[in-house]
This record gives structure tokens, sequence and C-alpha cells, in this order.
């Protein structure tokens, strides 16, 4: 992991010991280095220079603002899926007009937002939202530039969960309906067919997938444009893996001359929607032994923090690496533990029978791998708050978000009337 390394035997965040941030801001906490982010956008950037593209972070992945200003500074677009993450990127600096607006149900009044913003692009994923895209904007008598969303039935090879371009996936416009539903489009009166867009799951490892979907991509383009359709955009979503242990992801310059080979005569601005690859391996998340106990038949290291904090390894039986902070000794005996939470569940486990040096309470771990999918899927279960976010830069760092307080979380709830 780049940003992340040991130094004089103490796991560091650039220049930072991540023992400070555990000091200064408590555990758990999310940790992220500004040099792994710029390292990930760049890699993008460099991969892509002289091809028509551009990069949308798909905001989905790590939200936090520091990290969402962080691309922004760098050129970079955004795709959000919600109301919420449009306003997030606008508030970190990214203008509606270098965002794509993608998701299966979004509300008329989150279709308003967006054309009132002046979004650069709504991705369609049915013919009622395709309708009532088209209400919406001829009542505000602007034309909305859209993509529609194809499904082009191919199988991502990934976590069953995270495959979205299989024709059982709740995705996109079915194949065989693609070229009606443009037709359709281009008969609706506040509505501009622009684009191309797929996106076929997460956490690819492989190329091939990609490669299908987008040949599709190509072939349908050829058509629609037989079809009298004026398509300028593909749209060719995110999804390239990161290694999280052994996986071997594909690396940049190979999925950009791919593309390049597919795409490249098509006339075509291209976007990329990456989350993971671009935060994934910035960011671990920090927390410290609370008790190591001995069962009869297993040990269990137990932790401050809990699924309910990275909910990964329960929900999609992801591996984490487990990175003791102290760095352990050459030669130190190293023995098979489970790596638990407190919450009440025994799903609340990251990781079964773990081989890791000897541990004990109050020593502190980091997860790594954890700046995509982690913060941002959190909740506050067993009425747990949510725990802070730090952004590392050099040998500075700064809490990008605070600690919730039980407070807070009370705050939100009344009683009825009724109760007394
Ligand atoms: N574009 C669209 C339309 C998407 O649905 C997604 C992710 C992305 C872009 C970004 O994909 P990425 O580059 O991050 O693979 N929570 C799961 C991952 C869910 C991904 C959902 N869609 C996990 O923790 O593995």
């Amino acid at each position: 992991m780049i940003g992340f390394s040991y130094r004089s035997g103490v796991l560091h965040a650039e220049g930072v010991p991540l023992t400070a941030i555990a000091a200064a801001v408590g555990t758990p906490v999310y940790v992220y280095s500004t040099e792994a982010l710029e390292h990930a956008y760049r890699a993008y950037a460099q991969a892509f220079e002289g091809q028509d593209a551009g990069v949308c972070y798909a905001l989905k992945a790590n939200s936090n603002l520091a990290v969402i200003r962080t691309f922004a500074r760098l050129g970079a677009g955004a795709d959000v899926v919600s109301e919420g993450e449009l306003r997030r990127a606008m508030a970190a600096g990214i203008p509606a007009s270098r965002v794509v607006f993608s998701g299966v149900g979004k509300t008329r009044t989150e279709m308003r937002t967006a054309l009132e913003a002046g979004i650069h692009q709504l991705n369609v994923e049915s013919v009622p939202e395709l309708e009532a895209l088209s209400e919406v904007a001829s009542s505000m008598g602007v034309e909305a530039p859209i993509a529609i969303r194809v499904n082009p039935d191919v199988d991502a090879k990934t976590h069953a969960k995270i495959a979205t371009g299989k024709k059982e996936n709740k995705f996109g416009i079915d194949w065989d309906h693609a070229r009606a539903v443009y037709a359709r489009a281009a008969a609706l009166p506040g509505i501009k067919a622009v684009g191309i867009a797929v996106h076929i799951g997460s956490q690819l490892t492989d190329l091939a997938p990609f490669r299908a979907a987008y040949t599709r991509v190509a072939d349908l383009l050829h058509q629609l444009r037989e079809d009298g359709h004026d398509i300028r955009r593909l749209d060719l979503g995110g999804g390239l893996g990161i290694r999280y242990k052994e996986e071997a992801p594909p690396d940049l310059p190979a999925y950009a001359d791919m593309v390049r080979s597919i795409t490249g005569n098509l006339g075509c601005q291209v976007t990329l929607e990456p989350g993971r690859s671009l935060v994934g391996n910035a960011g671990v998340l920090l927390s410290r032994v609370i008790y190591v106990k001995q069962g009869l038949h297993r040990r269990f290291l137990i932790v401050d923090a809990a699924m309910n904090d990275l909910i990964r390894p329960s929900l999609y039986d992801a591996y984490h690496a487990v990175l003791p902070v102290t760095e352990p000794v050459s030669g130190v005996e190293i023995a098979p533990i489970d790596v638990v939470g407190p919450v009440c569940e025994s799903g609340d486990t990251f990781a079964l029978q773990r081989p890791l040096p000897a541990l004990a309470a109050d020593d502190l771990i980091a997860f790594g791998s954890a700046g995509a999918y982690g913060a941002v899927m959190a909740s506050t279960y067993n009425t747990r708050p949510l725990v802070p976010e730090v952004l590392v830069n050099g040998d500075a760092f700064a809490v990008t978000r605070r600690r919730q307080t039980v407070e807070e979380l009370l705050a939100m709830e009344e009683r009825p009337d009724w109760q007394g």
C-alpha cells in the first residue's frame, strides 16, 4: 500500500505514526493518505493521456469531502448516485458540469436538482425513468443530456453481490431493448440522448469481461448511428479491482490500451467512473485491541472496530489485511487467531484463523485496503457512533470528519407525547 509503511518499527501513514493519530483522535478511526490518493488518480490520468477520456470519481467508494477535494484539485469529475452525493461533489469543488448522475432509482426531485445545477449527464436505466425525466425537463424548459445504461449480459466474474452486468441483475436496459429505448428517447420532449453507459461490476481482476462489454457497446454505437442517433459519449463505468491479498488486477496501461483499441476510432468522448481503484488502497481502519480471549478451541482478538464500521468482511466475505502497528520482529512466533469486533453477532468477524504475532490488550492494529466502501458503508448498529476520518499529507494530518457522539444520535430521536 503506497503511503503506508513501517518506519522505526511503527506503521506510518506517510510521515505520521499511526500511534500519534490514535493518541490524538482515539480509535477506531479511518486514516487516508493524500500521496496514495494522488498516486492512484495520476495513474489514471497518465494511462489515458492522449485519449479523449475523463475520470469521474465514483463518490460512493469514499465520499469524505477532503477525499473528493483531493481529486477535484487534480481535475476529476464525479459519478454520483443521489442528491446527497451531488451536493457533496459540488461542496468539494466539482462543478455539476463535470458530474454524471447514475443509479436505478432517481426521484423527480433529484432529477430537478441535477438539471437546475447544470449536470453533465444523467444515466437512465429504465423507460419509466426516461419518461419521468422527460416530464421534469420539459416542465423546466430544458433538455436533459442523457446516456442510456445498457446491460450487456456479460459475466464480470466477481462476487455475486457486486456483479451488475448480467441480464438477471436490476441494472440497465436489456440489451435487446436498447435500440427501441433510444428510439423512444428521441421521440420524447426534454431528452437529448448523447451517450451510452455501461458498468458490469466491481472488483474485476480480469480484462476479458471489460473487453466483452465494451465491444458490445461499440457494436451498439454503430447500430444507433445507423438509426440516426448522434451518440458522442461512452461511459465505461468503474470496476477495476485492487489487490487486497494476492489478486493481480490488470494494470492501468493495459486497461487503457484495451479501451483505446475498442473506442479509439469511434469519435466519442470516454468517461471512466473508478471508485475502489482510486481510494481502496489509500486507507486503513485503525483499531485497538480490547481483549485477547483464549477459548477452548480458538483464540480471539477482540478489537474496538466492528462490522458497523467496516462491513465488507461480513457482507462479502472480503479479505482485509490485519497489520500490527508495531512491526513484528523477524522470527517472532506466528499463530492463527480470529479477529472479531464487539457487536453481538457472529458475523462481526474481520478474519478467521489469521496468522498473526502475539498481540495484547491496548495494542493497535490497522485493517488494510479500507479506503473504499469502508466509512461510507458504516452504520450506527449497536448505537456505536460513526468513527472519525483523518487525512494525512506528509508530516501533517487533519480530522476530516470528527467522531459522532452518542448525544448526537439520541438528539435525533423523540418520544411521542403520549408516552409522557
Ligand atoms: N459506476 C457505477 C455505475 C457503479 O455502480 C459503481 C459501483 C462504480 C462506478 C464504481 O465501481 P468501482 O470502481 O468502485 O468498482 N460495496 C461493494 C462495492 C459496490 C460497487 C457498486 N458500484 C464493496 O465493498 O465491494
